[in-house]
């Protein structure tokens, strides 16, 4: 049962903790496997071991010593008028700061004296470990990599990208000593090969010669022809009415990796053609570099342009800031013999790190890119979710693009040696703790065929989720059994338009833009829309989404339910929509118009 406060206090630790620490050695070379692949990752190859001065920064992640504090937290703050547990209506909307949130993940004290002690056994100084992430990491800076494989039982080597050419130091399989498994939740980087790529075929421009890509124009209907653009969806969506108001707070934040940018030209270009309306102030944003992230206002890119002109086509004039997050290795910037620590590829990572840092954060932020779930490590994947929990612990709308490869792509073979066939679910965005956002296209709306969704394999059917997805899966009955995991968290949660977007690139219009990474920058338009009308009004802003979607936005009716077309992939023809939930769609497409009234009242 969640109650305000309720603390968990030390479970984990019933016994001797303390005297662990001050007097006895735990047995450091009794050590355990923590993750490990059963083969090098697909499309890596090892380039074998770095030169003998080579070094890394390692991240451990400690758990909490309230297990359950954060979490608990989370459903509190963003369940409004929760049925089943009265308590917490009151505490709806009464987000963390920083400190507060540090607090709530805080390790036990006799944690990090543990893991310190264990560093100091193999000779690494405490003056060479700091903290982040609310205190929740330990930061190791400096480890000589044969200092590394020690500590964690690893053979870490250099693996290139077959395809990229990117160079990575990672480990296919890395330990710990039994005494630090129930305290340390991972490690970082060792077993996570992934790299935020662009997820596959967003903001691709259709090509006229292939037919396998899918076309709006299959339809018989005229209308259909037209392009979507912020007109088309300020009238779809109903926000054409609405002009933000607490323009001094309210913030709409985009990811951005890979060295890909927006254009200010092109922006200025694309307003003008598209809201017309958008001249006082001038439509613009501020660029934040994160770990090195970079600028070139004369290479604008494709995704973030989409991202950035889609976000400020819905929500101007509310501020826009683009993150621009470094740290993907180069293929040819990686040199095996520097002494340089190659801790650079973790975007993710950093990029939290960097955010949860900061006293002030966006109250909406969206992200399109991401990966198959099964390339990234359990216990990493777990740890990256816990820290988007933070964000909506403090108040911020995380929102992901689902992905654009249906059920799944590729062989859709499960990366256990077994070559077992599944449908592969992306993550982040099977993080329950984040909004994820497929694609719908025409009017009236029906599913993209690209709009990925499904069920993750890691992370459990989320409280929110109880009465949305079984309806499914018992219409669903035994097609695909196998295929998918019944009992978990499903995906995406919404959707929004995601086909035939115009762009301006490089001072050229280009149509016929596709993926759910237009549909997520939409969406994140119309919540901070929502939020900044909540703050206007001296209220705390929407936070963590889901709970208020699937409880009171659903059953005020400011969702449209979207019932037609399905995501084909891995060789069947994928979930269908339809009525309620479905893992193409979700629930279905916002109605801005019914979902103001909805935030208006409470
Ligand atoms: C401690 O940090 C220094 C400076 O970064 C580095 O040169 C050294 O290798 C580190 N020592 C260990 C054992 O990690
Ligand atoms: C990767 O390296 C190989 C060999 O050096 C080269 O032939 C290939 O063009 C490179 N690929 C990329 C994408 O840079
Ligand atoms: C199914 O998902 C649950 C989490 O909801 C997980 O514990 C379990 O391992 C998954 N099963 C498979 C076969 O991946």
């Amino acid at each position: 049962m969640h109650h305000c406060w309720l603390s968990v206090l030390s479970i984990l630790f019933p016994g001797p903790l303390s005297g662990l620490a001050m007097s006895l050695t735990p047995r450091w070379g009794d050590m355990r496997t923590k993750h490990m692949w059963a083969a090098v990752p697909e499309h890596w190859e090892s380039m074998g071991h770095p030169s003998d001065g080579a070094m890394i920064d390692l991240r451990i992640a400690l758990k909490p010593d309230r297990e359950n504090a954060l979490v608990d937290t989370l459903y509190e703050v963003s369940s409004p008028q929760h049925q089943r547990h009265l308590l917490l209506h009151c505490r709806y909307g009464t987000h963390l700061s920083k400190e507060q949130v540090a607090d709530l993940v805080a390790p036990h004290q006799d944690t990090r004296k543990i893991v310190e002690s264990w560093l100091e056994y193999h000779g690494v100084p405490p003056s060479n470990v700091s903290t982040s992430h609310g205190g929740g990491w330990l930061t190791v800076t400096g480890v000589p990599v044969s200092k590394a494989n020690d500590l964690l039982g690893a053979s870490y080597q250099l693996y290139r990208h077959t395809g990229t050419n990117e160079t990575i130091l990672r480990t296919v399989r890395y330990a710990l000593p039994t005494a630090l498994h129930g305290l340390v939740k991972t490690v970082a980087p060792t077993t996570f090969f992934g790299l935020p790529r662009t997820l596959r075929q967003t903001s691709r421009k259709r090509s006229r010669g292939r037919t396998a890509l899918p076309s709006r124009r299959d339809g018989t209907d005229d209308e259909n022809d037209e392009a979507v653009t912020p007109s088309y969806l300020r009238s779809l969506y109903k926000t054409a009415t609405y002009r933000p108001a607490a323009l001094d707070m309210s913030v709409l934040g985009i990811t951005g990796f890979h060295d890909q940018y927006p254009g200010a030209e092109d922006l200025t270009l694309f307003m003008t053609l598209h809201r017309s309306d958008a001249v006082d102030p001038d439509p613009t944003f501020t660029v934040i570099g994160v770990n090195g992230g970079g600028y070139d206002p004369e290479d604008p890119d494709h995704e973030a342009n989409l991202d950035m002109q889609y976000a400020q086509g819905m929500a101007w004039p509310i501020r826009h800031i683009f993150y621009s997050i470094g740290g993907l290795p180069d293929s040819d910037s990686f040199i095996p013999d520097s002494n340089q620590p190659e801790n650079s590829n973790e975007p993710f990572l950093e990029w939290l790190e960097y955010i949860i840092n900061q006293d002030d954060i966006p109250q909406t932020i969206t992200t399109s890119y991401g990966g198959d779930e099964q390339t990234f490590p359990l216990d990493y994947a777990q740890s990256v979710c816990e820290l988007f929990a933070q964000l909506g612990v403090r108040g911020v709308s995380v929102i992901f693009a689902s992905g654009d490869l249906g059920v799944g792509g590729g062989d859709c073979k499960k990366n256990d040696g077994s070559g077992t066939v599944e449908f592969l679910p992306i993550f982040p965005p099977t993080c329950p703790y984040v909004t994820s956002v497929g694609s719908t296209r025409d009017i009236p709306e029906v599913a993209a065929d690209f709009s990925s969704g499904g069920f993750s394999n890691y992370f459990k059917l989320p409280p929110y989720q109880t009465d949305a997805v079984p309806p499914f899966l018992q219409q669903l009955g035994d097609q695909y059994t196998g295929l998918y995991n019944a009992s978990s968290r499903g995906f995406p949660d919404i959707s929004a338009q995601g086909v035939d977007f115009e762009i301006v690139l490089g001072g050229e219009l280009e149509d016929e833009i596709f993926g759910t990474s237009g549909s997520a920058p939409i969406v994140a338009g119309i919540i901070s829309m929502l939020s900044d009308y909540r703050l206007a009004t001296n209220r705390p802003p929407l936070g963590f989404l889901n709970p208020w979607l699937y409880g009171r936005a659903l059953r005020l009716q400011g969702i449209n339910d979207i019932t037609s077309g399905s995501n084909p992939g891995c060789d069947t023809d994928g979930f269908s929509a339809v009525d309620g939930w479905d893992p193409v769609t979700g629930l279905g497409t916002l109605d801005f118009e019914a979902l103001l009234h909805i935030v208006a009242a409470n």
